[in-house]
């Protein structure tokens, strides 16, 4: 077990990102709920208590019971963290005049405070409340300041427990890193010790000891978290594990073989399944997008289900779970949070399948799977590829999908993204896609009128997908992309280029 650090969620949009950077320190945190405060363990070396949307003002604002952390590990309160420490420590918190959004500059920094060290005089914080701290206690001394904000950061005298107004962990705090890093490696006296190749032997030792002599079957979908978790389930067991990789018919152009061709070279045990057909029945007719992906999801189960039947020894199921899939997300009103769109590969298979599952990424974030890749030696071709929806195409033909216009599809977005990887502008976008819309429009080739298909091209920058803005690609290469699909494929005469962001958009249309 490594040395931990526990983070309490508040409900804060940002707190995975305080995890982010902490793992950045090779440091191994966990994220939990404000109420569900786990096990503290004797390898847990310090809390940090994050953002959160309430205010400590409000009646109903989460207060966990902190007395038996503050009394024994390192503590640093972020934001709302530092509000409600200063105010269970005596102070005073209030509704600021002005609330306090963004940048801001350290006008007084003591640097010879632990937290502050290296910490450099006018060094850009980001900030982001509408309460304010007034004092943080009796015991409490400021180490820094902004114009505005006098407590930008406190140090209870004699004890271990920071909290700071500002957000080290957002990229607009330039020494946030460094603030971070003086919390967990001195303060709290971790030493470092999470690093790609320390996972990966850890993993694959406790895959043996886990999976003994048994069998573990394992869907495959061509993209990064699947792949890895396959390759460091292949070292524990070998040839026991048994993977499926499913022809939807909604694949991209030639995707089918070539991915086949990949695994293949990396020695992984890979039964392909055309079920191509079995997929177009389930969706015929169907045109509404809840309905569809349902429909999907359904069909893969079907076809998984009817192959692990022929797999009589597997006991096991594996899965690219990550941990933004796991981290139990803290409700902010109280209610469930609105389904936006099922995914439908979230939430693992009906119980009617009987198999345990076993996911060796569940603690892992995105950046930390291409990590965990590139020291297992997966090819950068894999680790840089976009994020590809699991029903696939099938949620990029807007309304019903018939196999012609999956074979439209599938041309514009051969050339899109292949005109992407030519250009070398493949990599500068988080992801690219093409959508058939449910439109025709008139059109004129030669002397001739048209009356045929319009699609849309989406490329978006992101970090995680949960917010998105569309991709400032130059001109002049939209417009060669633009005259080469309509001069190829049979079908288009319109091509338009999405410019929503995410809000209020999505990144998928359906
Ligand atoms: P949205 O459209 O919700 O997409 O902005 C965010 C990210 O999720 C991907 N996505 C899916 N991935 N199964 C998946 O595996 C799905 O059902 C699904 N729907 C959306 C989308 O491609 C983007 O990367």
């Amino acid at each position: 077990m490594h040395q931990t650090i526990i983070i309490l969620d508040f409900g804060s949009q940002v707190t995975q990102l305080i995890a982010r950077r902490v793992r950045e320190l090779n440091v191994y945190c966990e994220i939990h709920p404000w109420n569900k405060i786990p096990d503290l363990h004797d390898n847990v070396k310090g809390v940090i208590l994050g953002g959160s949307p309430f205010s400590v003002l409000q009646e109903n604002a989460p207060v966990p019971h902190v007395e038996d952390i503050t009394s024994k590990f390192p503590v640093l309160g972020i934001c709302y963290g530092a509000q409600l420490i200063a105010k269970l420590n005596g102070g005073e918190v209030a509704r600021s005049t002005h609330r306090e959004y963004g940048r801001a500059n350290l006008q007084i920094v003591e640097s010879s405070a632990s937290l502050m060290k290296e910490v450099p005089l006018n060094s850009q914080v980001w900030m982001s409340h509408g309460d304010t701290i007034l004092n943080a206690g009796a015991d409490a001394e400021v180490i820094c300041s902004t114009k505005d904000v006098p407590f930008a950061g406190y140090k209870i005298k004699n004890k271990n427990i920071f909290g700071v107004q500002f957000h080290p962990e957002v990229y607009h705090s330039t020494d946030g890193k460094q603030v971070l890093a003086n919390f967990v490696i001195d303060i709290c006296g971790c030493k470092g010790d999470w690093t790609p190749s320390s996972f990966v032997d850890e993993t694959v030792a406790e895959l043996k000891a886990k999976l003994g002599n048994d069998s573990v079957i394992m869907g495959l979908s061509g993209g990064v978290d699947s792949t890895v978790a396959a390759v460091l389930i292949h070292k524990a067991i070998g040839d026991r594990l048994h993977c499926i990789f499913v022809d939807n018919g909604l694949l991209r152009k030639n995707e089918f073989q070539q991915v086949l061709d990949g695994y293949l070279n990396m020695g992984l045990n890979v039964k392909g399944v055309d079920a191509t057909q079995k997929f177009y029945k389930a969706l015929d007719g169907l045109s509404e997008p809840e309905a569809k992906r349902k429909a999907i999801g359904k069909a893969f189960i079907d076809v998984f289900d009817e192959e692990s039947k022929k797999d009589n020894d597997a006991k096991w199921l594996g899965q690219g779970t990550i941990y933004p899939d796991v981290i139990e997300s803290v409700s902010v009103s109280g209610g469930p949070s609105q389904t936006i769109k099922s995914h439908h590969n979230v939430g693992g298979l009906p119980d009617y399948m009987k198999l345990s599952v076993v996911e060796p990424l569940r603690l892992l974030f995105k950046d930390e799977v291409r990590r965990v890749g590139k020291a297992i030696g997966i090819k950068d071709e894999i680790l840089g590829r976009h994020p590809f929806p699991g029903p696939g195409l099938g949620i990029r033909i807007l309304g019903e999908i018939t196999p012609e216009k999956v074979r439209i599809l599938q041309e514009v977005d051969s050339i899109w993204v292949g005109s992407l990887k030519k250009e070398n502008l493949y990599d500068e976008v988080w992801q690219a896609g093409a959508i058939l819309l449910p439109v025709q429009s008139v059109g004129v080739m030669g002397d001739e009128r048209t009356y045929e298909q319009a699609v849309a091209l989406r490329a978006v920058n992101s970090t995680d997908g949960m917010t998105a803005d569309w991709s400032r690609l130059p001109h002049e290469f939209l417009a060669a992309v633009s005259n080469e699909i309509i001069n190829k494929v049979k079908g288009v005469n319109r091509v338009v280029y999405d410019i929503s962001s995410k809000p209020p958009a999505t990144i998928e249309w359906e």
